[in-house]
């Protein structure tokens, strides 16, 4: 099999890595799994070029990493529910997931991570942006860091994906996003997590998706969160990753940030991910 010797190599910006000799068509050994699994944990967001996998081959790839998280806002791909589709149309002018953020902050028990693949792409555009929140929070000075280490921040989904957002009383997504009465639960996760397989620590807040800290009134937050947005999307931290038809994304939530660049209107992308389910996250 051409994945035996699965090889990673460093992007050159700070966060991830791209995976040689991987053949995703195929189904992976439990060693190559947890090699993978290792080096998500390590490097936060791993790329593979040339995959050609229809969606049968891409759910199995995702049930062979772990057991599928489905996200009930999007739209599911025809005949696949548990492949959601991120698509933008010619005539749309919003991009799903055009803010930093993690995916599913908003549930209790908050995805892995999404393994997401290049369908169509617009001739010019539709990079997606990465950032390393190991890094991010590495870089913060011992005081800021120890303060850190005590709090904790509700997130939520409602102002996204609920009845009273923009996405649900917009036709530019309608079709697109939808069940706005499933946007109930909140969550309630530590500012920084240990990496359930690094051990290390890593920033859990993100723009999209936290509003603010436990205890903390709305201003004393986003007056700290802005801080901490600034920081963590400083460019060292980031890598943009140029997509090509059948390249895969995976990435690990709980030690990165993503954001869809909205740069291709008048063009259509059309993306399928998976989301893994996850664990619930230590301090
Ligand atoms: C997402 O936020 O999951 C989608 C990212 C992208 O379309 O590049």
């Amino acid at each position: 099999m051409k994945s035996n010797s699965i090889r990673f190599k460093r992007t050159n910006g700070g966060v991830g890595a791209f995976v040689e000799n991987a053949d995703l068509s195929t189904h992976l050994s439990d060693s190559q799994v947890k090699t993978l699994k290792s080096a998500l944990g390590e490097y936060g967001v791993l790329f593979f070029r040339n995959q050609m996998i229809d969606p049968h081959a891409h759910q199995a790839f995702a049930e062979n990493m772990g057991t599928i998280d489905i996200n009930r806002f999007f739209k599911p791909v025809e005949g696949f529910p548990k492949i959601a589709e991120v698509r933008k149309e010619p005539e749309q002018k919003y991009a799903i997931g055009e803010d930093w953020h993690t995916d599913h902050s908003y549930d209790q028990i908050p995805a892995l991570g999404s393994i997401l693949l290049a369908r169509e792409l617009p001739q010019h555009g539709g990079d997606t942006m990465f950032s390393n929140m190991y890094a991010a929070y590495d870089a913060l000075s011992d005081g800021l860091k120890e303060m850190l280490l005590t709090l904790k921040a509700e997130h939520s989904s409602r102002h996204r994906f609920g009845r009273q957002s923009k996405a649900s009383n917009s036709s530019d997504t309608g079709g697109r996003l939808g069940n706005p009465d499933l946007a109930t639960q909140d969550a309630i996760h530590p500012v920084v997590i240990t990496h359930p397989i690094s051990g290390r620590k890593a920033l859990y807040v993100n723009r999209a998706f936290t509003l603010g800290f436990v205890g903390w009134a709305q201003a004393e937050s986003k007056a700290l969160l802005d801080f901490l947005y600034n920081h963590a999307s400083q460019p060292e931290f980031t890598y943009r990753f140029e997509w090509e038809e059948g390249s895969v994304a995976m990435w690990d939530n709980r030690a990165t940030w993503h954001k869809a660049l909205n740069d291709y209107h008048g063009e259509r992308r059309l993306m399928h991910r998976i989301t893994l389910e996850g664990e619930a996250l230590p301090a």
